[in-house]
C-alpha cells in the first residue's frame, strides 16, 4: 500500500542526534507537513530546528516515562506517521557470565521494547481517527539474529520486531500500516565501537523514508541489512552462521 509523506504529520523518537535527526531531515525532504521530534532533552533539538523552523515541534518525551508519553499524545492528536526510533545498546562484551547483561538488559528492554510498545499504545487511537496512518519502529539487524557480544541489546531488539508484528495484525482493523526497519551497522554514537562497514546515517533514513513510502512492511535500509534480510527471507539458520563469519573477520 504505503504511506504517502508529503503533507504528512509524523513524530519521531530519538530526534536529537543519530538516525532520528536524520530521519526528521528526510521527511522534511521528501514534503511532510510538521514533525514532532521527540527528545530527552529538548535543548538537544536546537540544531534541528535552526534547519527546519516552526514546521519542527519539539516534545519533550523520555519513552520510558508514561507521564512523558501521555503529554505528547496529549498534544500531538494530528499525527498520522509515528516513527519510534529511541534505543540503547547498553552493554557490549565477550563473558556470558558478566552481571552487567542483567541490568543493561533491563534497560534496553525498558527503551527498545517496552518504550515502543507504550507509543504504539497511547498513538493507536491517534492515528485510528487520523485514517489509520501508520507506524515504523527501528528495530535491528539484532532482532533477527543474536549477535554474542551484543546478546541482551540483540533480545530486547527481537522483542521490537515481535511487537511489530502483532501491531500489524491488531491495528489492520483501524487501516494502521505497521513497518520494522531492520538496519546494519550506521555511523551514529551507538555503532561507534562496531567494526563493521557502516552506512551513514542520511543514507540508512532516506532509504527507511523512501520503503516506508513504497510499502515495505520489512525495511532493509543498508548493504548489510539487506544480505540479512535476503538470508532472514529465504534461509534463517543461515543467519547464525553468518554473524559467526562476521565475528571471526
Ligand atoms: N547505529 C546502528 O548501527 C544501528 C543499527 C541498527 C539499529 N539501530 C537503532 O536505531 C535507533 C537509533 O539509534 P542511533 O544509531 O541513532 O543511536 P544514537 O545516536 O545513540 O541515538 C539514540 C537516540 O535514542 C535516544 N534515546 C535513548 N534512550 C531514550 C529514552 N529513554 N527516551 C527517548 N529517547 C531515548 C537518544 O537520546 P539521548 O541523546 O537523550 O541519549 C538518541 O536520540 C535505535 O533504536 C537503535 O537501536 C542502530
Amino acid at each position: 500500500m504505503g504511506f504517502r509523506i508529503e503533507g504528512a504529520v509524523a513524530l519521531v523518537t530519538g530526534a536529537n542526534r543519530g538516525i532520528g535527526e536524520a530521519l526528521v531531515d528526510a521527511l522534511f525532504a521528501k514534503g511532510a507537513a510538521k514533525v514532532y521530534a521527540g527528545a530527552r532533552q529538548v535543548s538537544d533539538l536546537a540544531a534541528l530546528q535552526a534547519r527546519h523552523g516552526h514546521k519542527l515541534v519539539p516534545v519533550q518525551l523520555d519513552v520510558t516515562q508514561p507521564s512523558d508519553i501521555q503529554a505528547a499524545a496529549a498534544r500531538a492528536q494530528d499525527v498520522s506517521l509515528l516513527i519510534n526510533n529511541a534505543g540503547v545498546a547498553a552493554h557490549m562484551g565477550p563473558d556470558f557470565a558478566d552481571p552487567t547483561w542483567l541490568s543493561a538488559g533491563r534497560a534496553e528492554m525498558d527503551v527498545n521494547y517496552f518504550g515502543t510498545l507504550q507509543m504504539m499504545q497511547a498513538f493507536a487511537p491517534i492515528l485510528g481517527r487520523n485514517g489509520g496512518g501508520a507506524i515504523a519502529n527501528v528495530a535491528s539487524v539484532a532482532s533477527l539474529v543474536s549477535f554474542p557480544p551484543f546478546m541482551a541489546y540483540s533480545a530486547s531488539k527481537s522483542a521490537t520486531h515481535s511487537v511489530t508484528q502483532a501491531a500489524r495484525l491488531l491495528l489492520s482493523g483501524q487501516g494502521t500500516q505497521v513497518f520494522g526497519i531492520y538496519p546494519g551497522p550506521v555511523d551514529t554514537r551507538m555503532a561507534e565501537q562496531v567494526p563493521f562497514e557502516k552506512a551513514t546515517p542520511a543514507a540508512a533514513a532516506q532509504a527507511m523514508v523512501q520503503d516506508i513510502e513504497a510499502g515495505v512492511e520489512e525495511i532493509f535500509p543498508d548493504p548489510i541489512a539487506k544480505e540479512f534480510g535476503r538470508l532472514w527471507s529465504g534461509e534463517p539458520k543461515a543467519l547464525e552462521a553468518h554473524v559467526a563469519q562476521m565475528m571471526a573477520a
